[in-house]
C-alpha cells in the first residue's frame, strides 16, 4: 500500500531542531520508518494562479512533500476559519468563536487545492490518511475528483458537545463533508460520542455502532488515543546531560526542586489558571520558597490572532507580577521562556524536574504529559500532575489529576508533588510507563492504518444495515493500544 499522510504542519526536525505542536514531533519517526509520503504546508505562500509548487525531500524510508498554500486563501484558512472559529469551537470556547463567510470560503478553497495537489501523489493501491481540523472537507474534496482509494482521517483535537460545534458557521456542512470517510479516529470516547451525537442531532442519520450512513455509503468512528516513542523519548533523556542548555539548567538550580510545564502558548493550555497556582501555593507554604521554582516555556504560535495576543500580554504580566512579589535579589520563583526546544533538550529538562505541570482547560491528548512521564529516570522519577480534561488523564491516570479551574485544589496538588516520598513517585511512574508501553505511536498508526484498509472494504464490500440489523463493530478483537468504540 502507497500511504499518503496529510497535515496543516509537518516536520522534516532533527531532534536537535525546535517543533511547534504534538502533531507534527509525534508523526515524524512513524511516518520516516512507514515509507510513507508526507503532505503538508511549506508555511510559505503562493499566488494562486501559478501551479501547486512541492518542495520534496527525502524523509526515512519515504519522503516529506511541503506545498506552498495559495496566496489569496492562506490567511482566511489558517488564522481564520481554521484557527478562529473551528480551534475555540473544539475547545469549549464558543465565546471566542469568529468567522467571516470570507474565511469559509478560504478554508474550503486551501482544502480542494490541497486535494488536487494529492492526485500528484496517488499511485496504485494509495490510501490516503488526512489529520485535524484543518482538513475536515478534504475527502470530500477528494472524492469530488474520483478518488476511489481509502481515506481515512484523525483529530487532535477534542470534539466538542454537539451544541458548541453547532455554533461554528456551517457546522453541518463540514460534518456532512466528513463522511465521505471510510475512518474517522478521535482521541477519547467522549469526543468519538460527540462526534456520533453531533452526526444524528445535525444531520439526522442513521448511526449503529459508531458506523455512520450516508450518502457516500458507511463511515466508521473510533478511538485512537495517540501514543509517542516510548523508548526514543528515553533514550534522549538518558543522553541528555551533554546539551549545554540541560547541564546549565542543573547547574543553575543548585539543590532546588523543579517544576516544568511546556506548553504552545494558547488559551486552552491553562497557563493563567497554572501561575496563578504557583502563586498561590508560595503564599500558603513559604517553606517552598527559594526552594522550589517553576520553569514555564510557551512557544508563541498564531501570534496574528487577536486572543493569542491578548493571552501573550496575559501571561508575561501575571509572570512579572509573581517574581515581583515573591521574588529575592538571588531567586527568580518564575522563568518564562518564549521559544521552542528540540525533542532531545526538552527530554533533559523533562529529566530535570521533580515535577512536570500539564494542566489545559481542554485537550485532545497532550503529549508532553506523556513524554515527560518517558523522560523520567527510573531510580528517581518526577510526578506529573495532569489536568483530568486532558485527553491523556484517560490512560495515565497514576499522575495526581487536578481540576485546572481550581486553583487551591492544584495549589496543594503541586506541592504534594514537589514533596512527594520516592516509594509513591516510583509507584506511579511504574504504572503510567506501563500504559505508555501499551500504546505507542508506532502501534496507534498501525492500527489505524489496518483499520482504513478494511473499513473501505466494508463501505464497498457489505450491504448496508438496516435499523433492525445494525453492523457488530469491531468484527475481530481489538489490537494491543487500540480501544474502539
Ligand atoms: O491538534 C492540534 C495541533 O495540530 C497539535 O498537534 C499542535 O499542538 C497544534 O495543533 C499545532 O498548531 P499550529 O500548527 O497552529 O502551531
Amino acid at each position: 500500500m502507497n500511504l499518503v499522510v496529510v497535515s496543516n504542519r509537518v516536520a522534516r526536525g532533527k531532534a536537535n531542531e525546535p517543533m511547534t505542536g504534538g502533531l507534527a514531533a509525534a508523526l515524524l519517526p512513524v511516518v520516516e520508518n512507514s515509507g510513507a509520503i508526507w503532505v503538508g504546508s511549506s508555511g510559505r505562500v503562493r499566488d494562486g494562479s501559478q501551479e501547486p509548487f512541492a518542495e520534496i525531500e527525502a524523509l526515512g524510508a519515504g519522503a516529506l512533500a511541503m506545498l506552498d498554500l495559495p496566496a489569496a486563501h492562506y490567511g482566511g484558512y489558517y488564522e481564520g476559519f481554521a484557527n478562529s472559529a473551528l480551534w475555540p469551537a473544539m475547545h469549549s470556547r464558543p465565546d471566542l468563536i469568529r468567522a467571516t463567510r470570507d474565511d469559509y470560503l478560504s478554508y474550503r478553497e486551501v482544502n480542494a487545492f490541497m486535494a488536487r495537489a494529492l492526485l500528484r501523489f496517488r499511485k496504485k493501491e494509495s490510501a490516503f490518511w488526512v489529520q485535524d481540523y484543518h482538513f475536515l472537507a478534504l475527502g470530500a474534496e477528494l472524492r469530488d475528483l474520483g478518488v476511489t482509494e481509502p481515506i481515512g482521517f484523525f483529530l487532535h483535537t477534542p470534539w466538542p458537545a454537539h451544541n458548541v460545534i453547532g455554533g461554528v458557521p456551517h457546522a453541518r456542512e463540514l460534518i456532512e463533508a466528513m463522511l465521505a470517510y471510510d475512518l474517522i479516529g478521535f482521541q477519547t470516547g467522549e469526543d468519538c460520542d460527540n462526534f456520533l451525537s453531533a452526526v444524528q442531532h445535525e444531520l439526522d442519520l442513521p448511526v449503529h455502532g459508531g458506523v455512520i450512513l450516508s450518502r457516500y455509503g458507511r463511515t466508521r468512528a473510533a478511538v485512537f488515543p495517540i501514543g509517542i516513542d516510548v523508548e526514543l523519548f528515553a533514550q534522549y533523556a538518558a543522553k541528555s546531560s551533554s546539551h549545554p542548555e540541560v547541564s546549565r539548567l542543573r547547574r543553575s538550580l543548585d539543590g532546588e526542586r523543579l517544576a516544568i510545564g511546556v506548553d504552545r502558548l494558547d488559551y486552552s493550555k491553562g497557563l493563567t489558571n497554572r501561575i496563578r497556582a504557583f502563586d498561590q501555593m508560595w503564599s500558603d507554604q513559604p517553606s517552598l520558597l527559594r526552594t522550589a521554582s517553576l520553569l514555564q516555556i510557551a512557544t508563541p504560535s498564531r501570534g496574528a490572532i487577536e486572543a493569542y495576543g491578548n493571552l501573550q500580554n496575559e501571561v508575561a504580566k501575571l509572570v512579572s507580577d509573581v517574581n515581583g512579589r515573591h521574588g529575592e535579589i538571588d531567586w527568580t520563583p518564575i522563568r518564562y521562556l518564549n521559544k521552542g526546544f528540540g525533542q532531545a533538550v526538552l527530554a533533559g529538562l523533562y529529566r530535570t524536574a521533580q515535577v512536570g505541570v500539564v494542566t489545559p482547560l481542554q485537550d485532545g491528548m497532550n503529549l508532553v504529559a506523556k513524554e515527560y512521564v518517558a523522560a523520567q529516570n527510573a531510580a528517581d522519577p518526577g510526578v506529573l500532575v495532569l489536568s483530568k480534561f486532558a485527553g491523556a488523564a484517560n490512560e495515565l491516570d497514576a499522575a495526581l489529576l487536578v481540576n485546572p479551574h481550581d486553583i487551591d485544589g492544584m495549589a496543594r496538588t503541586i506541592a504534594t508533588a514537589l514533596t512527594m516520598p520516592l516509594t509513591e513517585r516510583r509507584m506511579r511512574w511504574e504504572a503510567m510507563m506501563a500504559k505508555l508501553r501499551r500504546g505507542t505511536i508506532q502501534q496507534w498508526f498501525a492500527n489505524f492504518v489496518e483499520e482504513l484498509q478494511e473499513a473501505r472494504l466494508d463501505r464497498t464490500e457489505m450491504p448496508l444495515p438496516t435499523s433492525e440489523q445494525p453492523t457488530p463493530w469491531p468484527r475481530r478483537p481489538a489490537q494491543a493500544g487500540a480501544r474502539f468504540h
